[in-house]
């Protein structure tokens, strides 16, 4: 794909056949400024459908996150419950419901993260996911070393992603909350289909490394490579590397 736009349309096109499917399960969500044309795009090509497609697909989402940051409520506007709002959720006159996310303000974060994947579970697992590409080669906020066993928890964040997402943050690091909830490689490896979205020169390094190294605990999107249906979706600046 040339650019990022080019690869949002391409997203966005996906994503709209798959929520017009007539037996779908629940869409996997992703969050990150890889994200935001993407859902642009969504957003411009779902308005462009007949009112009544458009309905039936509201009547039908179900979509759940990747991952929440612990300690941030879902109306902070740091937190990727609120994120999502701004994206999609208000955007496309959905439920609150029907956007789901960890919460990141759970009093035991360990069992939110069980309750969580025990909701996903009893929604039928991931059809279509959307993952964008940490720094570190993290996926969701599965930080190395991570083996394709891990299932949904509460971890520590590294330095390194504290350093990348800070921008949300005032630029400090140090207001990146320490820990977060994300699922694991398990419940996305159970995904129908996986698209790994990635643009931008900064990404070109680890993108390589990703398709090139035989997959290992120290690089968690090398574990994609094992999965049935995955399609890497990036742009000529992610590929150069
Ligand atoms: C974040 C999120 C991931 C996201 C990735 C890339 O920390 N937890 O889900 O895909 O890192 O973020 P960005 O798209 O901003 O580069």
């Amino acid at each position: 794909m040339p650019d990022a736009q080019a690869v949002a349309t391409a997203v966005a096109d996906l994503v709209c056949q798959a929520q017009q499917a007539a037996l779908r399960k629940p869409l996997g969500l992703a969050t990150g400024r890889t994200m935001e044309p993407v859902y642009a795009a969504l957003r411009l090509q779902l308005g462009r459908l007949s009112p009544e497609k458009q309905q039936a697909i509201r009547d039908g989402w179900l979509s759940f996150n990747l991952d929440e940051y612990v300690g941030l409520a879902a109306d902070d506007p740091r937190s990727f419950a609120a994120f999502m709002a701004d994206q999609l959720q208000r955007p496309l006159g959905l439920r609150a419901d029907q956007v789901r996310l960890p919460d990141g303000l759970a009093a035991d974060p360990q069992a939110e993260a069980h309750r969580y994947a025990t909701a996903l579970a009893a929604a039928g697992g991931l059809g279509l996911q959307l993952l964008g590409l940490g720094g570190n080669g993290h996926v969701g906020f599965n930080e190395p070393p991570c083996g394709a066993q891990s299932p949904c928890r509460c971890l520590e964040l590294s330095p390194a992603t504290r350093t990348q997402n800070a921008g949300a943050f005032g630029g400090d690091a140090g207001a990146v909350p320490a820990r977060a909830i994300t699922l694991g490689l398990v419940e996305i490896l159970a995904a129908e289909r996986i698209l790994l979205v990635v643009t931008g020169a900064a990404k070109a390094g680890i993108l390589r490394r990703v398709l090139e190294e035989p997959p290992h605990d120290n690089l968690p999107a090398s574990w994609l490579q094992g999965h049935p249906a995955v399609t890497v979706i990036a742009d000529a600046a992610a590929l150069a590397g």
